[in-house]
């Protein structure tokens, strides 16, 4: 058998393999970031078959020891990755068989690099979920903390990006809080789905030994085995799913993003970012900008390619595995990489936003943001709303000819539109009035939001989180 050809499904081929076909179906130079799960599946399995009887202990007791050295020659960034070997599963089990000799050999018996790779690809995801929702969570306490310490800080609202009515910047938080609590629950439901193991459905059909996967399964923490061999081997939904989670994750940063972009400017000047969360420009002295987000902002496109890709790669496969699988490592590992550096930068950024208080209230105070409140004094007071609204639009119409606001007005210059308003109007004009009169669970009050601050604590620690 010529040495190009590859050891381990060489033996029905009668030419070697085209030297670059060999570098083209190789996927060692990437999936070699599969060798920690490669290696504990392979334990698991080579225990299980002496569980049965399909091995010796001894030969069991050689392999373990044997992957376990291979482990360490990894760490140390002794090992040798060989693209003839192909990928991370043929090169640690040729390095075993180098190491122990013909026992190595007898690994892979019962299994298939189908349903191995498949059983390493969700132990990974399994792993990397677990880091991921690590930052989540940090990230989720972070703006618990900054909502409830900014409970009475008065900012803008918008819609349409103009002036809406005046809340507090504790609720805005909040409402960023929300999105991720929902993406906090995604993660985990894709967690239930990544657990599950395809290992013991073999190459596609299942295999004549009698294995028993029950326990395979238990020894690697996952919840069941998979129940059907051909689904298990082929379908890559729970990478779509995390993908899914992911592109929903980054698009709702890439808004906090966003936001936060707009209120570091000069125009907004709403908040303060640490210059460590900044740069400069090479050639403008005066600049410093908020480049981690706006990073985050852009690696969203990333995500959501990826999510393209491994949707397009699973669309109209046939049952069951197909090479084209070998497709959803990169995209995979990439979504893993950008999903944990972004929770990890706006963990670390979030409590470090600095309000500036005074410049947020005066932006509230401008643009008629109580004009809401005016008509629903006139309503409370026996007007039709449409008609308030009316009256009210006729006030705003003569602030912005006199450049006064609502609250800057006198009483007789109120009273031209409706003699129903009073002295009390100024209380109702005022923002610190506006926002403590929205309460009710949901609405911006102070205390609403501190509440609401104590009962998204105790729902994030209701959460069954990793492994538990
Ligand atoms: N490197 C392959 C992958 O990532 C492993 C499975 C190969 N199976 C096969 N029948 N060629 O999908």
């Amino acid at each position: 058998m010529s040495q190009a050809t590859n050891q381990s499904w060489g033996g029905r081929f009668s030419e070697p393999t085209d030297a670059f076909v060999a570098r083209f179906t190789a996927s060692v130079n990437f999936d070699q970031r599969l060798a920690r799960q490669d290696i504990q599946g392979s334990i698991a399995h080579a225990t299980m078959l002496a569980g049965v009887g399909v091995l010796t202990d001894d030969e069991r007791d050689a392999i373990i020891n044997g992957l376990n050295e291979i482990q360490g020659e990894i760490e140390r960034g002794e090992f040798n990755w060989s693209v003839p070997l192909e990928d991370v599963h043929m090169n640690i089990e040729a390095r075993l068989t180098d190491k122990i000799g013909i026992t190595g050999k007898k690994l892979h018996t019962g299994r298939s690099r189908n349903d191995q790779v498949a059983t390493d690809i969700r132990l990974f995801m399994r792993d990397e979920i677990d880091v991921i929702e690590v930052e989540l969570k940090r990230l989720r306490e972070g703006m618990i903390e900054l909502a409830d310490r900014e409970a009475e800080t008065i900012m803008p609202g918008f819609t349409h990006l103009q002036t809406a009515q005046p809340v507090t910047f504790g609720h805005h938080i909040l409402a960023w809080q929300e999105m991720l609590a929902r993406d906090h629950e995604r993660l985990l439901d894709c967690r239930k789905r990544v657990n599950v193991m395809p290992l013991g459905a073999a190459a596609l059909a299942g295999t004549t030994y009698p294995i028993d996967r029950h326990v395979t399964a238990e020894l690697l923490g996952f919840d069941r085995p998979s129940e059907n061999s051909l689904d298990a081997v082929s379908d890559r939904d729970f990478a779509i799913e995390f993908t899914s989670f992911a592109s929903i994750l980054l698009m709702h940063l890439s808004r906090m993003s966003e936001e936060l972009v707009l209120w570091t400017s000069a125009q907004f000047n709403f908040i303060d970012l640490p210059d460590r969360f900044c740069t400069g420009s090479s050639i403008m002295p005066q600049k410093k900008n908020p480049d981690v987000p706006e990073l985050v902002r852009g690696k969203t496109g990333r995500v959501y390619g990826h999510l393209m890709a491994l949707l397009t790669l699973m669309k109209s496969q046939p049952l069951a595995y197909n090479k084209d699988n070998q497709e959803d490592k990169e995209p995979l590992f990439d979504a893993v990489d950008t999903v944990r550096d972004c929770l990890k930068a706006f963990a670390d950024m979030v409590p470090a936003i600095e309000p500036k208080k005074a410049s947020m209230y005066e932006a509230a105070r401008r643009g008629f943001s109580t004009a809401t409140d005016l008509a629903d004094y006139l309503v409370r007071k026996g007007v039709a709303f449409r008609d308030a609204h009316e009256i009210v639009g006729q006030s705003v119409a003569y602030g912005l000819k006199t450049e006064k606001d609502l609250s800057e007005m006198s009483l007789d210059e109120l009273k031209q539109f409706s003699d129903i308003i009073d002295q009390d109007v100024f209380e109702v004009l005022t923002l610190e009035g506006s926002v403590a009169a929205r309460n009710h669970i949901g609405g911006t009050a102070p205390n609403q939001v501190r509440a609401a601050a104590q009962r998204a604590r105790e729902a994030m620690s209701a959460l069954k989180t990793g492994g538990a």
